[in-house]
């Protein structure tokens, strides 16, 4: 089983998305123990933007490519590849102005990609390769966002992520919003940090859970 972490705060020691995403892994390592997990952190191996010949590269069939065009994906193609390649995604990242972090969304401009992660058929019809993975979408941010709150409706981030994932076949995704940790009184920070990891803690629960019953299944057959 092989899940994938991804990382985009800026800050590192004192960062709540990035310490929160450790301790999810750390309590699904508790159940699985030969969990492997493979590594991306987006502000040190931050994505190319999208330029003029990558856009050209992209929509290029892959036999009739350049050397140049194969040399400017291969970065793109290892990132789409990384992922396809996981069970079980961890994107840990703050709120940055009301939507995601730039090395995110640059992110999401490299793994979008046809022929990897999604497949168009002869109808045009798109085929999102992305269905078997669990992915956890944890985000952090300073205020408070709620209902009643004076930021309500601003969440431009959550939307933006459905769409871009639901578009390459995600089916399994979870969204835990660690809110407000930052503009706001520390009761209320605390308490906001408090109901992440508790929501945290039930999704490592579940995932092991469905990954304990998945695997029972072709053992009970095994034994028949
Ligand atoms: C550049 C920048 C922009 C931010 N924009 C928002 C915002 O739009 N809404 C919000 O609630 N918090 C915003 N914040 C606060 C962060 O989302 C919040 O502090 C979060 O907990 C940071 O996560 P981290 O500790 O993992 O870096 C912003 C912080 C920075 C540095």
């Amino acid at each position: 089983m092989k899940l994938l972490h991804v990382d985009a705060s800026a800050k590192r020691a004192t960062s709540n998305s990035r310490a929160l995403a450790r301790q999810f892994i750390a309590l699904l390592q508790q159940g699985l123990p030969d969990l492997e997990v493979d590594y991306l952190d987006l502000t040190v191996d931050v994505p190319s933007h999208v330029t003029e010949e990558f856009a050209r590269a992209i929509y290029t069939p892959k036999d009739l490519r350049t050397v140049e065009m194969h040399d400017l994906l291969a970065d793109s193609d290892r990132m789409a590849t990384q992922l396809l390649a996981a069970d079980l995604v961890v994107f840990a990242m703050p709120m940055y102005n009301w939507s995601m972090p730039s090395v995110f969304k640059a992110y999401i401009d490299n793994i979008i990609r046809a022929g990897l992660t999604y497949i168009s058929d002869e109808q045009g019809i798109i085929h999102g390769q992305l269905d078997k993975q669990r992915i956890l979408f944890l985000s952090t941010r300073g205020a408070d966002l709620g209902p009643e709150s004076r930021y309500a409706g601003m969440d431009a981030l959550t939307p933006a992520l459905q769409a871009a994932f639901k578009f390459i076949g995600a089916r399994h995704m979870h969204f835990v919003n660690a809110e407000p940790l930052e503009f706001a009184q520390p009761q209320a920070r605390e308490a906001g940090l408090a109901k992440a990891k508790l929501e945290l803690a039930e999704l490592a629960q579940t995932w092991l859970r469905t990954i304990a019953d998945t695997d029972f299944a072709p053992s009970l057959e095994h034994a028949i």
